[in-house]
């Protein structure tokens, strides 16, 4: 059955670039930006902070109750709220990124994480960015994305965001991490990172902002188009 309000998911690889596209083309449309990886980001901080044992799946279990998670979007930037208290930068560190991709890959997690993303998507036309939307949370969007560039380009472009906001991180650690969280989030059992059949490749390689927004606009324009 094909949802009410417009769903635009945009999947794809760690680092290239799909939250920047994504709130462009929220904020070109007017319509609601959902960042699928703060979330699993947000419940990772919560876990770290409290010293569970994210190998422990009954632990992470026994938690999740605990966890409660809002958006506040205000400007098109992800403002999370995590048990009250806005933790969009906190999450963003290494040490989240390190032990988001172990988090995820645990059932349960994924069970109330897109329980909740689904709740949000019946709400209002939006646009969607993480690992499995177009194939588990929304297999009926709209229109899809899934995105993809070269690994060392993803790891330049990531590394100077961390720096600039003086992260002390090497290229390496970056690169590292990046493959990594490809491996496992590609591996994993629970709704493992893959194209929908029906997903449009984006490789922006060599594309800037304007261009990657210009595809996607492009993309939105000719469904409507169809559709109208
Ligand atoms: O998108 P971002 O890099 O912030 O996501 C962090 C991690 O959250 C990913 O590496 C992945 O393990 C997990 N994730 C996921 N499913 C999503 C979004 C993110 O498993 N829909």
């Amino acid at each position: 059955m094909k949802q009410k309000n417009i769903i635009i998911a945009i999947d794809g690889y760690s680092s290239c670039g799909k939250s920047t596209l994504a709130k462009a083309l929220a904020k070109y449309l007017n319509y609601i930006y959902i960042d699928t990886g703060a979330m699993y980001r947000a419940v990772t901080l919560y876990l770290l902070r409290n010293n569970i044992d994210i190998y422990n799946t009954r632990a992470v279990e026994d938690a999740l109750p605990h966890i409660h998670l809002s958006f506040q979007s205000a400007d098109y930037q992800t403002h999370i709220i995590l048990n009250g208290q806005e933790v969009s930068d906190e999450i963003r560190k290494m040490e989240v990124s390190d032990s988001v991709s172990t988090v995820s890959a645990i059932a349960s997690v994924r069970k109330e994480m897109v329980k909740q993303q689904q709740r949000l998507g019946k709400a209002a036309n939006i646009v969607m960015d993480g690992r499995d939307i177009g194939t588990s949370v929304f297999p009926d969007a709209h229109i899809k994305l899934f995105m993809t560039a070269d690994p060392k380009t993803r790891a330049d472009r990531r590394y100077r965001e961390l720096s600039s906001k003086g992260e002390k991180v090497t290229l390496e650690e970056v690169f590292n991490n990046i493959a990594h969280r490809d491996y496992m989030d590609t591996t994993r059992k629970e709704s493992p990172l893959v194209r929908a059949s029906d997903a449009i490749i984006l490789d922006n390689t060599e594309l800037n902002e304007e261009q990657q927004l210009a595809f996607a606009i492009n993309e939105v324009e000719a469904y409507i188009k169809a559709n109208s």
